[in-house]
């Protein structure tokens, strides 16, 4: 691996901006946020881009069904985009649109030199089918109609559900538009094309696709099959008619490019927005031959990526790409259909609302990926086994063993007068490093992590062999007790750097447990000073609790109707609204968040809990509520709420009560005994006010 700094740009393939994510994009980021973080951690400059995929027919027919502009639609999943990658550390340097002025022109710039440089472009007429109610052409997706094979009704137009059969959408019987249910009509158009059946298009292909062992060997074998396959490669269909939400093609009236066409060209956009905002050289950056580019997709995507793209690029006279890395797809409990009142996704926003630690996540997808083009599996009882005993029980557990003791007994300070080069323990736990990076570097991330956890495994037996909590116990043996504790601590830190990637967040707590500046790759070498002071320990990460993985999994789709009607009809039994307040009224009612530090049941009482609450004020209350019926205390402890922090203290029978928390409840006790502490969004802070 070369060490003198590399300049890379990196990107991960633009969601649909449809929806919003699901688990399979963010297991994507995961995998090239690590990578990415890999390569920062060695000194290298790295770009790392993404973008909303905002055009095509889908886009526009959900927007036309929404009542609002594509660039509206398109712009409302913009904005839901910030909080799940922030949420899940997702490190991108920015986030563009396909829509952006940069994508328009470099998307006309790039068609221009493949049309008149390259003269790659050519025009054929098609027939296809036109929906004359709705005025469109319609692409295979649209069309509904009879099997011609076995007569199934309401097949779509490319292949049948009930017998299996593939066949072209005119074969269909009794075809009908799925936009408006019209009988559609053949119509004919002209469409461009891109050539890729020019004979100097396979042999560019050839070369960057299948020579060198550039692509995983499984994508270099379906390269291999659709380049080398009887029918070759055939002229790709890049236009599409209007109406269509996308890029006008030049000098072509009423015409659009397909989506695919400026889809990639998007990671190009975001890259040079990203460089104007921040006053770069996109031109110098993407003209310069050391700049290498590298794309993480999923596998059904490959096709576009490892042919059309470099094909385009290469022929527009522009940078390829060095490398397109493919995944396989995540399952969750493979696939299996999960029982009515559990769903079967998981939701990356719920997994974060309800409180689930994002580092498991990374740390658990981390462990299951490989350089490979496989599917992997979330299996909730295998994701809790892995971050509890794996991630908690054998590297939190070193710092846990070794942290406190520094703190309290040697005012904090570590020595390291003991250390040689050759002290075995450490140099074994640095002579992994070379191969960690490798695998790193490799996107061998499981193999990566089991190789840190052997060394942990070390570490652990180190611990139990010396065993700190009995040397403390022996005041005579205070100098064995500093210097095991603080060769586990320097063990911790080389481990946090081992796992830096992966978990970002908890690096950097470790950082600030051992008041160190952000560690890279080279701090391996570099120990803790004799007499380094580190501060106070604090818990690092929790274990999964299983109750966590039950709420994670959402009741399905299907059900929320009902329960959208449900609610709707419980609207008519909703309390009485109280009398009109003036703004001032409600200002004199200082709402604040309020951190759960503790809550235990209170003797003698059937309705009370007593929680201790921390409102950011330097002291903690003593509030009472009446909320033991619907919660164990063990639930609500590290947990947020909002409470009346203005409400003129209260002697109760069990003690004085500074304030109250807030719940909802039904009117109608009977329908609905449950009571519902309030719980802000992730972000909120003890001590803000509510209003
Ligand atoms: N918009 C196109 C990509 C254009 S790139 C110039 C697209 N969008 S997508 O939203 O459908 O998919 C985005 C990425 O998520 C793709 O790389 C796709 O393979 C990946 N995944 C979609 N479902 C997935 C899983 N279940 N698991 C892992 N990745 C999956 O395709
Ligand atoms: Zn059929």
């Amino acid at each position: 691996m070369s060490t003198s700094p590399r300049q890379l740009f990196v990107t991960t393939a633009l969601p649909y901006a449809n929806a919003g994510f699901h688990i399979g994009h963010i297991m994507e980021y995961i995998q090239a946020d690590i990578w990415v973080r890999f390569q920062r951690m060695q000194g290298h400059e790295v770009h790392f881009v993404c973008a909303d995929d905002a055009h095509g027919a889908p886009i526009m027919i959900a927007a036309d069904k929404a009542g609002v502009t594509p660039q509206e639609f398109v712009a409302g999943i913009a904005a839901g985009r910030k909080r799940p990658l922030d949420g899940f550390h997702i490190g991108f340097d920015n986030w563009h649109s396909t829509d952006g002025a940069e994508n328009h022109e470099l998307s006309k710039e790039i068609y221009r030199r493949l049309r008149d440089d390259a003269k790659l472009i050519t025009t054929k007429t098609i027939e296809q089918f036109f929906d004359p109610v709705k005025n469109m052409f319609l692409a295979d997706r649209y069309i509904k109609g009879e099997c011609p094979k076995c007569g199934a009704k309401d097949q779509y137009g490319d292949s049948c559900e009930v017998c299996g059969a593939v066949y072209a959408p005119t074969e269909l019987k009794n075809p009908y538009s799925a936009l408006s249910g019209a009988t559609p009509v053949m119509k004919s158009s002209e469409h461009y094309f891109f050539k890729l059946s020019d004979p100097k298009c396979r042999e560019f292909l050839r070369q960057w696709a299948l020579a060198g062992n550039r692509l995983q060997p499984e994508v270099a074998n379906k390269a291999k099959e659709w380049l080398e396959g009887d029918n070759g490669l055939g002229d790709w269909d890049i236009s599409r008619d209007a109406p269509y939400f996308g890029i006008e093609i030049p000098d072509a009236p009423g015409k659009y490019f397909y989506v695919w066409l400026d889809a990639p060209i998007g990671y190009l956009a975001s890259l040079k927005n990203y460089f104007n905002k921040t006053g770069r050289d996109y031109d110098a950056f993407m003209a310069d031959p050391t700049t290498e580019q590298y794309h993480f997709i999923g596998k059904d995507i490959t096709y576009f990526h490892t042919l059309f793209w470099p094909a385009m690029l290469h022929f527009a006279g522009m940078k390829v790409p060095n490398n397109v890395y493919v995944h396989g797809f995540i399952t969750v409990n493979n696939g299996e259909k999960m029982s009515k009142s559990r769903g079967t996704g998981i939701s990356p926003l719920r997994y974060l609302d309800i409180g689930m630690n994002p580092e498991w996540l990374r740390y658990y997808i981390a462990a299951k990926l490989s350089a490979k083009v496989e599917d992997i599996d979330f299996n909730p009882d295998d994701f809790m086994a892995r971050v509890n005993s794996d991630l908690v029980g054998k590297y939190i557990n070193i710092a846990s063993r070794s942290a406190g003791f520094i703190a309290k007994r040697f005012d904090g300070k570590v020595t390291s007068d003991w250390a040689t080069d050759a002290d075995p323990f450490l140099a074994s736990l640095r002579g992994a490093a070379a191969e960690i990076r490798t695998l790193y570097d490799q996107r061998e991330y499981g193999k990566a992590l089991r190789a840190i956890m052997e060394q942990a495994d070390h570490v652990n037996a180190y611990v139990d062999a010396n065993k700190p909590w009995e040397l403390a116990k022996d005041p005579t043996k205070d100098a064995a007790l500093q210097e095991v504790c603080s060769r586990l601590l320097e063990a911790f830190r080389i481990l946090t750097i081992y796992l830096k990637p992966v978990m970002p967040a908890l690096a950097a707590q470790v950082e600030a447990l051992l008041n160190l500046p952000p560690m890279q790759w080279a701090d391996i070498g570099v120990p803790l000073p004799h007499h380094h002071r580190i501060n106070a320990y604090q818990h690092l990460m929790t274990r999964v609790d299983p109750k966590m993985l039950d709420a994670l999994f959402e009741p399905p789709a299907e059900a929320a109707p009902a329960a959208a009607i449900e609610a709707a009809a419980d609207s008519a039994t909703i309390e009485e609204l109280a009398p009109e307040i003036k703004i001032e009224d409600f200002a004199k009612i200082d709402l604040r968040i309020a951190k759960i530090v503790n809550c235990e049941h209170v003797d003698g009482s059937d309705k009370l809990l007593r929680l201790t609450l921390d409102v950011g004020e330097g002291r903690l209350r003593n509030v009472f509520s009446g909320i033991k019926s619907s919660y164990q205390p063990e639930e609500l402890v590290g947990k947020l709420t909002v409470m009346v922090a203005n409400l003129a203290p209260r002697k109760m029978k069990f003690g004085i009560s500074e304030g109250m928390v807030l719940a909802a409840s039904a009117a109608d006790e009977k329908a609905d005994p449950g009571i519902y502490v309030l719980n802000p969004w992730p972000g909120a802070k003890p001590g803000m006010r509510v209003r």
